[in-house]
């Protein structure tokens, strides 16, 4: 009999517990996780928490909360507000600043590279896992795009000068040469190390529909407001896919890194293939 009462009096505080809001049951809120939330609510702009126990979260100073905001399902696009912590972002640079190069692109006729006026930046490549602290970030990067670690290209590290530019290109390759490693890429994570007082947003002209509903729309440079466009902001990521759920290559991720005008940038990339990628 007492151990009746006693069940009776844990289902009441239980409930009444619910009933307050003290306790969610999974899937009751937003914390539902990207995929579910982001498929009910296709609209623009959703935002939804990730839980800050989350793995591959661990980070190495202070850093805001992180949340996912959809971009756009064409291209398929979203930003990791607070993706990496300061202390992370100047690590990355303090790394790559006494080894960069002026940046080449890929020579469709023989998979080299070659020079070219299209990108005037300089960068350089880290090695994939080459300490804890880049195992961290890569650990996380494959957490929140559910692509594994070894699909992953070393991370590359840019910098962008006043009037240094990416012109808009495609990720993926045209060539038979470079996808003979780890095959297409599939889906790229770029993740801003500084903020840029202007200019250097990343921008996808051929999306149908460009940033003129944005809150910060007039903050955009000129190139900016020709398509859909993030503004660099530090420790942001942008994860957009070339390649859509049936396999085939999305014209719409086409995308490009508008002029720096006033400020300078320093990004980093993370090029994910289809197959294991072998370094
Ligand atoms: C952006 O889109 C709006 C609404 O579709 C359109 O009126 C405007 O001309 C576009 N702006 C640019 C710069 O393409």
């Amino acid at each position: 009999m007492a151990v009746v009462a006693a069940l009776l009096l844990a289902c009441a505080a239980l409930l009444l517990l619910l009933a307050l809001g003290a306790l969610s049951l999974p899937g009751a809120s937003d914390g539902a996780g990207p995929r579910g939330a982001g498929l009910a609510r296709p609209r623009p702009r959703a935002r939804f928490r990730r839980s800050a126990t989350d793995s591959g979260l661990e980070v190495r100073g202070e850093k805001g909360e992180p949340w996912t905001e959809v971009l756009s399902w064409e291209p398929r696009a979203f930003v990791y507000h607070n993706f990496l912590s300061k202390e992370e972002c100047d690590y990355l640079i303090s790394l790559a600043k006494p080894h960069m190069k002026k940046s080449t692109v890929v020579d469709s006729a023989t998979g080299g590279s070659k020079d070219s006026r299209v990108r005037t930046s300089s960068g350089m490549f880290l090695r994939r896992g080459q300490d804890k602290i880049i195992r961290t970030i890569e650990k996380r990067i494959a957490d929140y795009t559910f692509i594994p670690v070894e699909h992953g290209e070393g991370l590359q590290v840019l910098h962008y000068e006043v009037g240094q530019k990416y012109e808009p290109h495609f990720d993926y390759f045209h060539d038979d040469y470079n996808t003979k490693n780890g095959g297409q890429r599939i889906a790229t994570l770029l993740m801003y190390l500084s903020d840029v007082e202007d200019g250097g947003e990343t921008v996808f002209p051929s999306a149908p529909v460009n940033s003129s509903s944005s809150p910060f729309y007039n903050e955009l440079s000129e190139c900016a407001k020709n398509g859909l466009s993030v503004k660099p902001k530090m420790g942001d990521a942008l994860l957009f896919w070339s390649m859509k759920p049936d396999g085939s290559l999305d014209p719409t991720s086409l995308h490009g890194g508008c002029p720096v005008i006033k400020g300078n940038k320093w990004s980093s990339t993370k090029w994910m293939r289809v197959h294991e990628y072998k370094i």
